[in-house]
C-alpha cells in the first residue's frame, strides 16, 4: 500500500484496512476457514471459472439494478449476511451494518449470536429486517426468539442449517483465542493493546460486549472459549428436516434455509415449506474441502424450480460476482466478510460506501451485457471457462 492509497474501493482495500485496526484474533476469526481453509480459497477464486457475455448494440440507458428479495424491493440483488459478535468488530456493529443496508435500501440479516439484540437493531432502523436462527436445545427459549424477533419487525426468518457442530477454524486455536489457556489469555492482552484505536471504540465505547439475543443464557463473549462451549452445549446437532416442519409451523413470515449445497437437500428444503434457499457452505467455516458455493448454485436452482427464491453467499467480492450469480440462477447474493472488513476499517460509512461500490458495479456490468433489469440477467450471458 503506498501513500496515495486513501479511498478503499475494493473489498480487499478494506480487508487491509480492518486488518490494521483489528486484534490480531479477530480479524483471523473473521478472515479465516476450517482447516487448509481449502473450500475458503475456492469460493472466491472459482468465480473466474466463470465468463460473463460482452453484448453489444443494444440501449441500455437507464439499468435498473433494483429487484425483489423475500417480498421486499432491494435496491441491490444483495443482502448482509449474518454474522455473529459482528458488535465486536465495530461499537455496536450491527446497528451499524443495519444502518447502512437501509440507507442503501437491501435487507440486513441479525444473528442469533450477534452483540446488539434485534430490539436495538429495530430501534437503529425502523426496517424490517432478517433474522437468523441456529437451533437450540431449549425450544422454549427458540420460541421467545422467534416471538422477540417479530416483535422487532423480522419478517424473513434465515434458518441455518450447515452448522450441526461448529467446525474446526485453526486459526483460532493457533492465535490463543481458542483453548490457549493463560498463554492464550496473555496473547490477546497484547493484541489489544496494540490496537488502541479498537480498544476505545469497541473494547471501551461498545459495552456490553454480551449476545444481545441470548443475554440471559450466555457467558461473556470477550472469551471465545466459553462461546463454544455454548455453542457445543446448545446448539442442537440433533436436528432434521422434521424440525423444520415445526420452524414452519410456528413462523409465519418467509422461511429460507441457509446452508444447502446439494440439490436433494434443498428438494427436501422445498419440501418442508421453505420459501427459498441460501446455496452456502458458511463462508468456509465447516466442511473444509467441500466444493464452492459458485460451482453448485446452478444444480440447486435447477433442482427447485421457480416458485422458490434462490440466494447464494461465500466469495461474492464485488458486483461481477454478483452478476455472474445471478446468470447462474441465484435471485440474490448475500456476503459476509465484505461487509464485516468494511465497517471494522471505516464503520457504518465504509460499508454504504462499499454497498454502493456493488451497485456501481452491478450497474456498469449490466449496460455492458446489454441489459437494462435484474430480470434479463440469465443463464445465457454466462459460460464456464474451466
Ligand atoms: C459467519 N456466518 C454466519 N452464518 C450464520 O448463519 N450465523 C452466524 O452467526 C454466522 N456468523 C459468522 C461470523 C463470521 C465472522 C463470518 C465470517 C461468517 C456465515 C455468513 O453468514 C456467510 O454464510 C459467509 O460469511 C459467506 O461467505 P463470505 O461472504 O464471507 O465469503
Ligand atoms: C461462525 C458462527 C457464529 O461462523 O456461525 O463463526
Amino acid at each position: 500500500m503506498s501513500i496515495y492509497d486513501v479511498i478503499p474501493v475494493s473489498v480487499a482495500d478494506y480487508r487491509r484496512r480492518a486488518k490494521r485496526r483489528l486484534p490480531g484474533f479477530l480479524f483471523h476469526y473473521v478472515d479465516g476457514g476450517a482447516n487448509d481453509e481449502d473450500t475458503l480459497a475456492a469460493n472466491v477464486s472459482d468465480f473466474r471459472r466463470f465468463r460473463l457475455k460482452q453484448r453489444v448494440m443494444r440501449d441500455v440507458d437507464g439499468v435498473d439494478t433494483s429487484t425483489t428479495l423475500a417480498g421486499h424491493r432491494s435496491a441491490i440483488p444483495v443482502a448482509l449476511a449474518p454474522v455473529g459478535m459482528a458488535g465486536m468488530f465495530a461499537r455496536r456493529g450491527e446497528t451499524q451494518g443495519a444502518r447502512a443496508a437501509k440507507s442503501v435500501g437491501i435487507p440486513f440479516t441479525a444473528s442469533t449470536v450477534g452483540i446488539c439484540p434485534v430490539e436495538e437493531i429495530a430501534a437503529a432502523t425502523g426496517e424490517p429486517f432478517w433474522f437468523q436462527l441456529y437451533m437450540l436445545r431449549d425450544r422454549d427459549l427458540v420460541l421467545k426468539l422467534l416471538q422477540r424477533a417479530q416483535a422487532a419487525g423480522c419478517d424473513t426468518l434465515v434458518f441455518t442449517v450447515d452448522l450441526a457442530v461448529a467446525g474446526m477454524r485453526l486459526r483460532d486455536y493457533r492465535n490463543g483465542m481458542l483453548g490457549g489457556g493463560l498463554a492464550g489469555k496473555l496473547s490477546q492482552l497484547a493484541q489489544i493493546v496494540s490496537s488502541p484505536l479498537w480498544a476505545v471504540d469497541v473494547g471501551l465505547r461498545g459495552k456490553p460486549h454480551n449476545f444481545g439475543n441470548l443475554r440471559d443464557v450466555v457467558p461473556d463473549p470477550d472469551d471465545l472459549n466459553a462461546y463454544k462451549a455454548f455453542i457445543d452445549s446448545q446448539f442442537d446437532p440433533t436436528v432434521t428436516w422434521e424440525d423444520i416442519a415445526w420452524l414452519r409451523s410456528v413462523w409465519k413470515g418467509k422461511l429460507l434455509i441457509k446452508g444447502v449445497l446439494e440439490a436433494d437437500d434443498a428438494r427436501a428444503a422445498v419440501d418442508t415449506g421453505a420459501d427459498g434457499v441460501i446455496v452456502s457452505n458458511h463462508g468456509g467455516r465447516q466442511l473444509d474441502g467441500v466444493a464452492s458455493s459458485i460451482t453448485k448454485l446452478a444444480e440447486v436452482a435447477a433442482a427447485v424450480g421457480n416458485s422458490t427464491e434462490v440466494y447464494l453467499d461465500g466469495g461474492v467480492r464485488s458486483g461481477i460476482d454478483v452478476v455472474k450469480a445471478l446468470a447462474l440462477g441465484a435471485n440474490g447474493v448475500l456476503i459476509g466478510r465484505p461487509w464485516v472488513y468494511a465497517m471494522a476499517a471505516c464503520g457504518e460509512t465504509g460499508v454504504t460506501n462499499l454497498l454502493r461500490l456493488f451497485q456501481q458495479e452491478i450497474a456498469v456490468a449490466m449496460a455492458l451485457m446489454g441489459v437494462k433489469t435484474i430480470e434479463e440477467i440469465t443463464t445465457d450471458l454466462i459460460e464456464r471457462v474451466i
